[in-house]
């Protein structure tokens, strides 16, 4: 694969919407849950609703190279959904750096999320929507776990994110067949 000639951190700085605010909730479902490398002010487990977490968006940058990428999670609108992951507060002026690490095909959107309580908080969530360049989208569970299995970039073996993200989502309580059924085939091998 050619180097992929988009990325998207102009867009997201277009999308600043809440850099007026002091300090913002950002919701994170991924790595961001397992690998919190940015300061924040405050950390609270957390759900969003009508979202599916999916190892569908690809990584030729981070867990994964162009010519083998490997796969990384998304976000999938599902109707009735619940997606548990932590939410971070943080000042504004993380998001650049955010922007940055976050860069292969992510944009920010503003979502509701709701914590352990039952309070809410207005906030922002990094999709890979299924129009970027290096979303790879759904495949046979065995076939994504192959994959995951062999792929290994600058940010390490895809494997570890797998298995990091399936022990956080195991330590926060929360059920996530997608991402358990991933991690066993890991151990089938
Ligand atoms: C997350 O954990 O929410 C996340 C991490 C990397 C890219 C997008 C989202």
């Amino acid at each position: 694969m050619d180097e992929l000639p988009v990325n998207t951190i102009e867009a997201n700085r277009r999308m600043g919407h809440f850099e007026d605010r002091d300090r913002v909730w950002l919701f994170g479902y991924g790595s961001l849950i397992f690998k919190a490398d940015f300061p924040y002010i405050a950390a609270r487990p957390a759900t969003i609703r009508g979202w599916v977490r999916r190892f569908w968006q690809g990584s030729h940058d981070h867990r994964g190279t162009p010519g083998a990428p490997g796969r990384v999670v998304t976000l999938i609108q599902q109707e009735g959904a619940t997606c548990h992951g932590m939410a971070y507060l943080v000042t504004p002026e993380e998001f650049a750096h955010l922007d940055h690490r976050e860069k292969n095909g992510y944009l920010r959107f503003a979502t509701e999320m709701t914590f352990d309580d039952g309070t809410t908080a207005e906030g922002l969530v990094y999709i890979a929507t299924d129009d970027n360049e290096a979303y790879l989208g759904d495949a046979p569970e065995a076939e994504m776990a192959r994959q995951i299995a062999n792929a290994a970039g600058p940010s390490g073996p895809n494997r570890d994110y797998l298995l990091m993200l399936a022990e956080a989502l195991r330590n926060l309580g929360a059920q996530d067949a997608h991402v358990f059924g991933l991690e066993r085939h890991l151990f089938d091998k």
